[in-house]
């Protein structure tokens, strides 16, 4: 008999796409996890929909009801505890997490970011990038640490800026690849093969990695 698949809390804000990417890959069966709570600090976001649309218990948890960001964080703490939450998820989340939630989490959180990291940290990423005119952004999947968009990485995918993108096209292109790499970066969590070392994380077991990509192309 197979192993319990590793129990999932996600934090979210908004739309929550990348929350049904998580969900869609767990009930393919594609990754061995499974979300048991979402908690959102906004009581309108479209992913408490989603998440109770597919029975997931869904909570939205009002900051402004706890004296301190760190009241707010040690109770979504316990509920996240309660559940016996192997791996926190934070998808849109835009809340800046207390040092403290951070501590007591320690290598169990991780973060999706619409840039390739260490570029563009912060909010709007794809316009950030944009607005530098580099030719390749992405999307990085990290742990979280201390410092916001800053803990070791993950995986990332590249994705290539085009002349006429404006935020949103550039956007849902960079989305399309968060939709891949967020449940991949999960199912390596629950297969036990990340190890963090230093600002580094090693897949244990080993990765196949992609190579050449560059845009324009090298080809005329
Ligand atoms: C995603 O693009 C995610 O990368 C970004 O918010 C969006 C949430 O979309 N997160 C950040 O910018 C964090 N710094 P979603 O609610 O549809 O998943």
């Amino acid at each position: 008999m197979g192993s319990e698949p590793l129990k999932v809390g996600v934090l979210v804000s908004g739309r929550g796409s990348n929350l049904q990417a998580i969900i869609d890959a767990s009930e393919k069966g594609d990754i061995h996890a499974r979300v048991v709570v979402v908690i959102s600090d906004k009581e309108e976001a479209y992913a408490l929909d989603r998440a109770r649309k597919h029975g997931i218990e869904a909570l939205f948890m009002d900051p402004k009801a706890y004296p301190s960001r760190e009241d707010h964080d040690r109770a979504m703490g316990d509920e996240l505890e309660k559940r016996g939450v192997g791996l926190i998820c934070l998808a849109g989340y835009m809340r800046v997490l207390s040092p403290y939630f951070v501590g007591r989490f320690q290598g169990q959180i991780i973060n999706i970011h619409p840039a390739l990291l260490p570029s563009f940290p912060g909010l709007h990423g794809q316009l950030q990038a944009m607005e530098y005119g580099v030719k390749i952004s992405g999307c990085t999947v990290h742990f979280v640490d201390k410092d916001v968009d800053h803990g070791p990485i993950i995986i990332q995918a590249a994705v290539p800026v085009l002349e006429d993108d404006d935020e949103d096209t550039l956007a849902a292109r960079i989305l399309e690849y968060e939709h891949k790499i967020y449940p991949r970066a999960v199912q390596l969590f629950a297969q036990g093969r990340l190890r963090i070392q230093g600002r580094k994380v090693i897949v244990e077991g080993g990765v196949t990695p992609l190579w050449r990509v560059t845009n324009p192309s090298l080809e005329e």
